[in-house]
This record gives structure tokens, sequence and C-alpha cells, in this order.
């Protein structure tokens, strides 16, 4: 008798106390990310047959990151062949067991942050055989690392920076630092220098923090989820979401801003997202991690795109 009572009670305590933990963690997270996050949940387990309101969602998000052939029109909200599809696309891309199901592992791995630019540039549209030989000539996805044909000329490898809208109401200052220190490290690898561009004087790059829509196409979405994006050359756009808790260090709730920085500063060089899920290239990081040093995949990379 004694110890089965004692042995429940064990089991209650153990219960509580994850239960408080759990709602602990999820007092920090913001808003959007919560509702997320609960959508993402609520469609765990679906299977493909069946229908979900939410799996329109879904289908937008898995579309946006460039899981969807380029002309498919998504309108309904049935587990189909062509979101099955998708899901193992995705799967395939961020390592997890390619089942097409919209199994924890998955949901997981979408409720990370991550960066907006999508993981696959230019997918076929549906009528091209989507064969992984007709994708390798459009993009080369040589090892990890992946590029586009998207580049700076030699003639422009010395690159200036500005600073543009919302930036003076984050922190100038810092951002000159956190910036000056993620060029550095693209700079130490190649042949690009990168100086701010003297007062009046137009820049190549172009760096500002926005919420929500600002007119390129690429709406922001509030705290977590989308942190920022930036163009391929020679565009120079590199936008941050107003909306992170941005931190030069941290706390578990806030986001790097010098990691972020790295990573977008890779777009603007040309590069693509990398599934190996060290690099700088990768889409997702985690809340309150600092990810800032180059990794030998992203040297490769921006050495295979500027051999010289
Ligand atoms: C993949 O499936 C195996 C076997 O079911 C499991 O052990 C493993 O943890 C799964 N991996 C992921 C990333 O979910
Ligand atoms: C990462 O991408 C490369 C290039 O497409 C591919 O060869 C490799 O298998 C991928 N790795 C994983 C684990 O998916
Ligand atoms: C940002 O993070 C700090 C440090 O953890 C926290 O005190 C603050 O409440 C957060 N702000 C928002 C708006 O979430
Ligand atoms: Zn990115
Ligand atoms: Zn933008």
């Amino acid at each position: 008798m004694a110890p089965t009572l004692s042995h429940l009670l064990l089991a209650i305590l153990v219960i509580f106390s994850i239960q408080t933990f759990k709602g602990r963690a999820r007092t920090l997270k913001p808003e959007h990310q919560q509702s997320f996050g609960s959508f993402l949940q609520k469609l765990e387990g679906v299977q493909k047959g069946q229908a979900a309101e939410r799996l329109l969602d879904l289908k937008k998000y898995l579309k946006k990151f460039g899981y969807y052939p380029s002309d498919a029109t998504l309108t309904s909200s049935d587990f189909d062949d062509h979101l099955e599809l998708a899901l193992k696309a995705y799967q395939k891309f961020y390592r997890l067991n390619v089942t097409g199901n919209l199994d924890s592992s998955t949901t997981q791995q979408m409720m990370i942050p991550r960066c907006g630019v999508p993981d696959i540039i230019n997918p076929p549209p549906s009528t091209e055989p989507s064969s992984t030989e007709s994708k390798h000539k459009k993009f080369h996805m040589v090892a990890h690392y992946a590029f586009g044909s998207n580049k700076w000329p030699p003639s422009k490898y010395a690159l200036t920076y500005t600073f543009g809208p919302g930036v003076h109401d984050f922190d100038l200052k810092t951002m000159r630092s956190v910036c000056a220190d993620a060029f550095q490290k693209w700079a130490e690898v190649t042949s690009f220098t990168f100086t701010e561009a003297t007062d009046g004087a137009s820049a190549d790059l172009v760096i500002a923090f926005y919420s929500g829509d600002h007119g390129d196409g690429a709406s922001f979405d509030g705290p977590g989820k989308i942190l920022a994006h930036a163009f391929f050359p020679q565009d120079g756009r590199l936008h941050y979401d107003a909306d992170e808790n941005w931190s030069t260090d941290p706390a578990m709730d806030q986001i790097d801003l010098e990691s972020v920085s790295v990573h977008e500063i890779g777009h603007l060089l040309g590069l693509h997202h990398s599934n190996d899920s060290e690099s700088i290239m990768y889409p997702s990081i985690h809340i309150g991690r600092k990810k800032r040093d180059l990794t030998q995949v992203d040297i490769a990379g921006i050495h295979a795109l500027y051999p010289n």
C-alpha cells in the first residue's frame, strides 16, 4: 500500500512540475508565435485524405519558403498529394524523417524562428518534372551550400552600406558596431570590403528595420516566426523585423542581432540557404542562441560563388 501511494504522489509531483515549466515557457513566447505554434500543434497528426481548417495556412507557409511549384494555387484545406510532396521536400531539407506526415518533429521545426528568404529559390512549375536533375541545373546545390546566378561583379567588390528607416529608432550606434563585425566575418574570407557610405552618398547596401507589410512583397509578421530577410545581388536591401526582441547579448527570449546579420549578409552576397544546421546560412535560429561564426560550409560556399 505505502509504496504505491508514494509512487502515485511522485507521479503527481512530476506531472505538476512539468506543467508549471511548460506554462512558464509559454508565457515567455511572443503572442504571434503562440498562435502560429498552437495552430501547428492542432494540425499535428492530421492524415492524408482528411481536411482541417488551418491546412491552407500550412500550405501557404510551405509555398512561401519554396516547397510548392511556382505556379501552384492553394485553395483547398484538404491534405492532398501536393501537400504530402511539399512536406516531404521540407523534411528532406531539414533532415527529418521523410514521412510526408505532419509529425511532431516537423511541426517543431516550423516553430523555430527563421529567415524570410525561401529555402528553395525559383522552384520549377508543376508542369516541369521536378527531378533532382532539373533542380541541379537551376541552382547549384553543391555539398551543403547553395547559390544562384546572382552575384556582384569584380568591379563591385568594394561595397558601401548605409542605414535606412527604423535604424535610428533602434540604436544607430549599436547597429554600426554589430554590422561592422558581421561584415568583417565575410570580408576576412573574400575579396570584398565593406565601408559605411559617407553622408548623402548612395550606397550599394541599405540596412533597415520594418514592421509588417513594408512594400517589398515580403511582409513581416510581428514577434517570432520571421526575423529578417535580404535580397540577392545586386539589390542590396537587408531588412530586420522591427517587432523582434533584438539583443547584442540575448537572454532566452531574445534574438541575437549579430547572428542574424551575418546570415543576411550571406544573402546580400548571393548565398542561398544551407541544409547544414551548424552553417550560418541555415534558415532557422533558436531564440537566445548566438551563432556568429562562418563554418567551413559557409566558406566553401562563398569561395565557390566567388572563386579567386
Ligand atoms: C526518425 O525515426 C526514427 C525511427 O522511428 C527515430 O528513432 C528518430 O528519432 C526519428 N528522427 C527524427 C528527426 O524525428
Ligand atoms: C544537403 O544538400 C545536399 C545538396 O543537395 C545533399 O546532397 C545532401 O544530401 C543534403 N543533406 C541532407 C542530410 O539532406
Ligand atoms: C525583451 O527581452 C527582455 C530580456 O529578456 C525582457 O525583459 C523584455 O520584456 C522583452 N521585451 C519584449 C517586448 O518581449
Ligand atoms: Zn536566410
Ligand atoms: Zn523587406
